[in-house]
């Protein structure tokens, strides 16, 4: 009969299922997330409302039937591997594992990504403590930070040095980067290519520092980060959650170089700031 197990084996399966039900094993069936108590005994994981059905007390004629059933369906055709196979979970993971600054850098290269590599001078990559508990993300570079590499080194990147000097801290102790790496022509917001093209570098470059608390310096950065179109006045100075980091937006300081009687909000974000990370009472005021 097409389909029927061999009477020696279908044997085998009866004492084998025998011996599991002498031992009390009759279902077949464990939860998808279980995990060991001391006892040795299996305790889902999975919240009661979420568990599957128990599966159904199977009888013994009923397997056999199930069981001939299953020998009778035509297995499906192997299709032929040929593509090679991309990486598996485990290496995406050990590549996140093993990331550097260093590893970005080589990536970025030489980048022509984005259209803005054909003004640039210098790739602005970031720069500071690679360990640093705090990282400040502006927008993008402008001419002194393109002429030298280095970001936050003009007029608004002066402003924001004594800003961290105003917190107790120097350039040294934290990391400065931002959204896009190469400066947009005549200063302009970068535009949203540019910002989806290069913000996969910042992300991962936080990723490697693993600061406590990341300062969003302007809008850019703060919907960059939070991928969202509300305006800043919204949220800032408001401590916000970020893949499982602290994060808070204030203004960028090119925009307290216009506004410069902004500069007490933004030395309340500051402060904020210097309380999350314990930081000692500062020496001296923001400008
Ligand atoms: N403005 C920014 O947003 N970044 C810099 O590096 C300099 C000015």
């Amino acid at each position: 009969m097409p389909g029927k197990l061999p009477e020696s084996l279908q044997q085998k399966v009866e004492e084998r299922l025998r011996y599991y039900e002498d031992l009390g094993i009759r279902l077949f069936y464990r939860d998808r997330v279980a995990e060991r108590r001391a006892d040795g005994e299996f305790v889902s994981q999975v919240p009661t409302q979420q568990r599957p059905a128990p599966a159904q007390e199977i009888s013994l004629a009923k397997l056999k039937a199930q069981m001939a059933a299953a020998a009778k369906v035509t297995p499906a055709p192997v299709i032929p591997v040929i593509a090679p196979l991309g990486p598996s979970l485990f290496d995406a993971m050990n590549k996140v594992q093993d990331d550097t600054l260093p590893k970005i850098v080589e990536e970025i290269g030489d980048c022509t990504r984005c259209k803005l590599h054909r003004h640039r001078n210098k790739i602005v990559f970031g720069d500071g403590n690679p360990k640093a508990e705090l990282v400040f993300i502006g927008e993008g570079p402008g001419a002194d930070e393109d002429a030298q590499g280095l970001p936050f080194v003009g007029r608004a990147g002066k402003l924001l040095t004594q800003m961290i000097e105003a917190m107790g801290l120097q350039r040294k102790d934290v990391y400065i980067c931002n959204v896009v790496k190469c400066r947009p022509p005549e200063n302009r917001v970068p535009e949203p290519d540019e910002v989806e093209t290069c913000s996969p570098y910042l992300l991962r470059q936080i990723d490697v520092i693993n600061p406590k608390v990341l300062v969003c310096l302007g809008a850019v950065a703060a919907k960059t980060l939070l991928e969202t179109n509300r305006g800043i006045t919204q949220f800032r100075g408001q401590w916000l959650e970020w893949r499982g980091r602290k994060l808070i937006a204030t203004y960028h300081p090119a925009y307290l170089l216009r506004n410069p009687n902004a500069k007490g909000e933004v030395w309340k974000d500051l402060q904020k700031v210097m309380a999350e990370l314990r930081l000692l009472a500062p020496k001296k005021k923001l400008l």
